[in-house]
């Protein structure tokens, strides 16, 4: 897609469809530095005799333009004016987008003044526009035969129409645009990962997906451990997760190196449990085809790595993504059972079904030898946070309040949120057991706060944050599918640690 930017459509510019928001208050005032006199009296009519109210979600065509450039204008509610937010102009900006598929647009002049407030920043503003139609091509189409249209709908050019351009504001808008494409690439790895079924998308896919994107950028290094050298190391714990499939397990490292050597890097860590089938203590059948979906941490981080290598950031990160089958069979691991992890702690198996701490404790302990300045691992790894946080918010639970505030803080400006719940000691000793260090489950209350518990004991020397998104990574229902989350929290993290927002 092509982006430009003008404040005027003149008879030399692209002909186009140009798009305006209007508030309820269905004041049009603003289309006067668009439109000529005449055009913005007719448009007064019409609105008038519409049962278009400006609401969020509301959209109206208007095919008349005396602007022979202009095919088609199109008003874009915004809501009431005295309640307008950050939060209403992406309702908005997703809306429009909305249009712009079902009409086909190729070529569109935003008329970016129309949706802007006064407390809403423009490079924000351009950054999260260029999410959302950067973004517009997602389509799942890997395995369906039938159909026919795989050319996703796509914008060919896409125009800010400014009232008035301030002087060099081109090279910011190219900034943030490309943060935008960036993300909303990044994103699309993320989702398409969570969407392919658990027999395409397997450990050993996931890491050739890791390889592929090692090719893209010089910055990139990428290395795949097998089973054996995983053994070698002592991952235990994540070996045990794998034992009842036929699937090989894979311990993923990708460094990107965008910074001086000295430079400490953020560890990204991602569970990457391609189908969970709870192994030995098996689920319930209802559903189970989601549990394609448990590899969506390791998709998130993928999707983060792919995104800060197209923007080249001047930081250091370290991703390492713990990629197993869970499935009960002969040689799975029985409930019981106990395992020594890479730390040297001793776990007592109880659930096979709580194996996404299982797998990302000794990713965690191997992860500490890039002697990180924050690790943060990413897990759909409780139902409990479901119940806590439905599907709006992902679980922050952290061994250190700064980096809680950094994500909390990058989350707000993503809106991709979350919410912090405690880890005091006292939830500590739901995991005593009598037979091992620790026990991998707790009892009956707090699930997402035990399972960060269990977490907690493998990095303790560092400073530490886990996001829990088994609420937040896929819709269910007729809009089943991956959501991306959390890329743009992630990214938004490393944007800022960079200094690049
Ligand atoms: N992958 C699941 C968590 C999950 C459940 C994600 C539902 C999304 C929707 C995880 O491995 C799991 O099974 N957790 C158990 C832990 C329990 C056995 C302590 C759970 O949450 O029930
Ligand atoms: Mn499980
Ligand atoms: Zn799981």
């Amino acid at each position: 897609m092509q982006y430009d930017l003008t404040d005027n459509i003149t008879s030399k510019s692209t002909k186009g469809s140009a798009i305006f928001g209007v508030f309820s208050d269905k004041n049009i005032n603003t289309l006067s530095k668009s439109v000529s006199a005449s055009d913005l009296k007719a448009i007064k009519g019409i609105i008038n005799n519409s049962s278009f109210e400006g609401k969020i979600n509301q959209n109206l065509c208007i095919y008349e333009s005396s602007n022979q450039r202009i095919e088609k204008i199109y008003l874009v509610g915004l809501g009431d004016k005295d309640k307008y937010n950050e939060k209403k102009f992406l309702k908005s900006v997703i809306s429009s987008c909305e249009l712009f598929k079902k009409e086909n647009l190729k070529n569109i002049y935003f008329c970016i003044d129309s949706f802007i407030s006064s407390d809403i920043s423009l490079n924000w503003a351009v950054r999260n526009i260029s999410i959302h139609i950067n973004g517009i091509d997602y389509e799942y189409n890997d395995t369906k035969n039938k159909t026919k249209n795989k050319n996703p709908y796509k914008i060919s050019k896409f125009i800010f129409k400014f009232n008035s351009i301030r002087k060099n504001y081109k090279e910011n808008i190219k900034k943030y645009f490309a943060q935008g494409a960036a993300i909303a690439n990044g994103i699309k790895l993320a989702k398409n990962l969570g969407d392919l079924p658990s027999n395409i998308c397997t450990p050993t896919y996931l890491a050739n997906t890791a390889k592929k994107l090692g090719k893209s950028n010089k910055k990139l290094n990428i290395k795949i451990h097998n089973e054996k050298e995983m053994k070698s190391m002592g991952m235990n714990c994540l070996l045990s997760v794998g034992n009842g499939s036929e699937e090989p397990s894979k311990l993923i490292t990708i460094k990107y190196n965008g910074a001086g050597k000295n430079q400490k890097p953020i560890a990204l860590v991602g569970k990457g449990i391609t189908f969970d089938t709870g192994g030995i203590s098996i689920k319930p059948s209802n559903g189970m085809d989601e549990m394609k979906y448990d590899m969506c941490g390791a998709a998130s981080v993928l999707g983060t790595m792919k995104a800060i290598s197209e923007l080249n950031l001047k930081i250091n990160v370290v991703c390492v993504v713990a990629s197993a089958e869970n499935m009960p069979s002969g040689t799975a691991t029985n409930p019981g059972d106990v395992v020594t992890t890479m730390s040297g702690q001793t776990v007592e198996i109880l659930n096979t079904d709580a194996e996404g701490r299982l797998v990302l404790c000794d990713a965690l302990t191997y992860v500490s030898r890039f002697k990180p300045k924050h690790i943060i691992d990413v897990a759909t790894l409780t139902g409990a946070v479901l119940v806590a946080l439905g599907k709006v918010a992902s679980g922050v639970l952290s061994n250190d309040e700064k980096l809680t505030e950094k994500i909390k803080n990058s989350s707000n400006i993503s809106h991709d949120y979350v919410w912090e719940l405690p880890m005091w000691e006292e939830f500590q000793s739901e995991l005593d057991s009598n037979f091992a260090d620790i026990a991998n489950i707790g009892k009956r209350y707090a699930g997402t706060i035990t399972a960060a518990c269990f977490l907690s004991r493998f990095t303790e020397e560092f400073s530490w944050a886990h996001l829990d998104i088994a609420g937040t990574a896929w819709n269910e229902g007729a809009n089943k599918g991956g959501t991306g989350r959390p890329v743009s929290l992630l990214t938004h993290l490393l944007l800022e640690d960079a200094k690049s927002l």
